[in-house]
């Protein structure tokens, strides 16, 4: 070949990874952590979040948007767009100690965007397990990592406590082993540095796919001073610190934002935001007036904040309101859809693409939601209808508006945020307030079927399963065709070789 042909061959190339580029958009996606409904300025809230109202007024706010009750699964959903049900994760987080993971017989998110030609980077909490190399975050798809693998960790320390002993171990890490040279740095300012790392580094000539999962703002409750005196007016002290939180995750967000538009990558960029479950009261998170808290099957757990923002959308959708119903599980399909991915080698997708909804206001695809089937919770009342569905299972799923529960939905109060001094929280500790969360049950009643119009009464005070029994009986039929389709739950018991003490000192794999 001349040497002119060799250059226009080159030439030609460079063209075609260029338009690449272009033709497939920047995707980052930030994912708070047990962010509750009523802590976002736009939903109302005593908490001032200047960033993500900006960001959310200049895009798509999701007001019919759904994520799981608590942590893990909503990652897994995320990761690879099928319910609970279907990975076997359905009754739990994967807890350190467990020999548990999201299974490896489908490709995550991640896997998809590398294939389609994406590079790919993860900062902050996986929490989809890590007892064995093969499930660990950079051998699922993304080119680099820097974050925690399990969760509750202390945000300045990034330690985490072994259950059988109680010491606390290192649970930060980076695709080349653990990183201890980052005690005492606080992680909303950590995973944002290393975030911003991860765009001035990048090269344009593929796309970024950024999958940001902040700490913030999941308790334990910390934060540096100077975030949290400017709520000298909220009195009480947990709500304060938690509101500090907060305004350190929206700055957090800002200089992301900042850096994508230095780098000249907003135009073509994606941005999502979202939570990954409800607050939690305890900890001063809030999700009034939604009904319930994390770790519930009613709204509070799982009714979730999340917008859709950056230079791809068109300009007509800036300000627009999404009343459409979108889960978690969406984001799998709509975003391989939007790299122009393959769906080769995955199995049935729970999620449907959700882009023409996003971008260009059509009906959602989504009419029907399985929120979870958790054989494993503890039953409830009197299987009433036992030749459908036993009712005394945990369950909820949603068709159209309408939403049913069945078995124990965890506690269902409404609680406003605190805001004065006399409200002191029962509990600082956050290992214990989790096993509350998870394994409460509501046995001062055998009521175990709730029906509710979710569109007409979004807090839940209208029950509506007596006034209408053949809607009841069809949703307990819909669920029974569903459940027919779930694999068993993967909940292994606690294996005492997790212990980091046993290897140097640092969670990470034992198998
Ligand atoms: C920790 O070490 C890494 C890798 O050597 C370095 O990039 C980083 O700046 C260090 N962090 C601190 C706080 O010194
Ligand atoms: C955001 O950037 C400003 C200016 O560099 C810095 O002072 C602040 O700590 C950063 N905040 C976070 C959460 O990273
Ligand atoms: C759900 O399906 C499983 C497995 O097929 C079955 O064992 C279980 O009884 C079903 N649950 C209900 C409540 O029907
Ligand atoms: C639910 O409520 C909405 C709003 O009031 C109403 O338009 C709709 O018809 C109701 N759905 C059903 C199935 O009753």
């Amino acid at each position: 070949m001349s040497l002119y042909a060799t250059l226009v061959l080159a030439n030609i190339l460079c063209l075609f990874d260029q338009s690449l580029a272009a033709s497939t958009p920047n995707i980052v996606f930030v994912l708070a952590d047990d962010y509750g409904y009523n802590d976002i300025g736009y939903h109302g809230s005593q908490i001032q979040t200047p960033t993500l109202d900006k960001l959310a007024d200049s895009g798509v706010k999701l007001e019919n948007y759904y994520v799981q009750p608590i942590c893990t699964p909503t990652r897994s959903q995320l990761m690879s767009g099928r319910y609970q049900i279907h990975t076997g994760l359905q009754h739990g987080i994967i807890w350190p100690e467990q020999p548990n993971g999201l299974p490896l017989n489908s490709p995550t998110l991640a896997d998809k965007m590398k294939e389609a030609g994406y590079s790919t980077h993860m900062v902050g909490k996986w929490h989809l397990g890590f007892y064995r190399k093969e499930y660990l975050p950079w051998n699922r798809g993304f080119d680099t990592y820097f974050g925690y693998l399990t969760g509750s960790e202390d945000y300045y320390k990034h330690t985490r406590g072994f259950k059988f002993t109680s010491k606390a171990y290192l649970d930060l890490h980076n695709e080349q082993g653990p990183v201890k040279n980052e005690s005492g740095h606080y992680s909303a300012h950590l995973f944002t540095q290393k975030a911003i790392d991860v765009i001035n580094n990048h090269n344009e000539k593929k796309p970024l796919f950024l999958y940001l999962a902040y700490q913030s703002v999941h308790g334990p409750l910390e934060v540096p001073q100077h975030y949290e005196d400017k709520y000298e007016h909220i009195q009480n002290k947990e709500r304060r610190t938690y509101a500090g939180m907060v305004s350190a995750m929206d700055e957090g967000v800002r200089n992301v934002t900042e850096a994508l538009k230095s780098k000249g990558l907003w135009s073509n960029t994606v941005f999502i935001f979202s939570t990954d479950n409800g607050g939690i009261p305890k900890v001063a998170g809030n999700n009034f007036p939604l009904r319930g808290h994390k770790g519930t099957l009613w709204d509070g757990g799982m009714h979730g904040v999340g917008f859709v923002a950056g230079g791809v959308l068109k300009p007509d959708r800036a300000g627009k309101v999404s009343k459409d119903l979108i889960h978690v599980s969406d984001w799998y399909p709509t975003l391989v859809g939007l790299a122009k991915g393959s769906f080769n080698g995955c199995l049935p997708l729970d999620g449907v693409d959700q882009w023409d909804t996003i971008n260009s206001g059509m009906p959602s695809k989504r009419l029907i939601l399985l929120h979870n089937i958790d054989p494993l919770h503890q039953r409830s009342g009197l299987p009433l209808y036992p030749n459908t569905w036993d009712t005394s299972v945990r369950a909820a799923i949603r068709s159209g508006s309408y939403k049913l529960i069945t078995g124990d939905p965890g506690p269902g109060d409404w609680t406003p945020p605190p805001d004065s001094s006399d409200e002191q929280p029962k509990s600082n500790d956050v290992t214990s307030l989790d096993k509350s969360l998870y394994f409460q049950t509501e046995t001062s009643s055998l009521k175990n079927v709730w029906l509710f119009n979710i569109t007409a009464d979004p807090t839940e005070h209208n029950d509506l399963s007596e006034e209408r029994p053949e809607v009841v009986k069809a949703m307990l039929t819909l669920l029974s065709k569903i459940n027919a389709t779930a694999v068993p739950v993967r909940y292994p018991p606690f294996d005492p070789s997790s212990d980091p003490a046993q290897h140097g000192d640092v969670w990470g794999p034992w198998e």
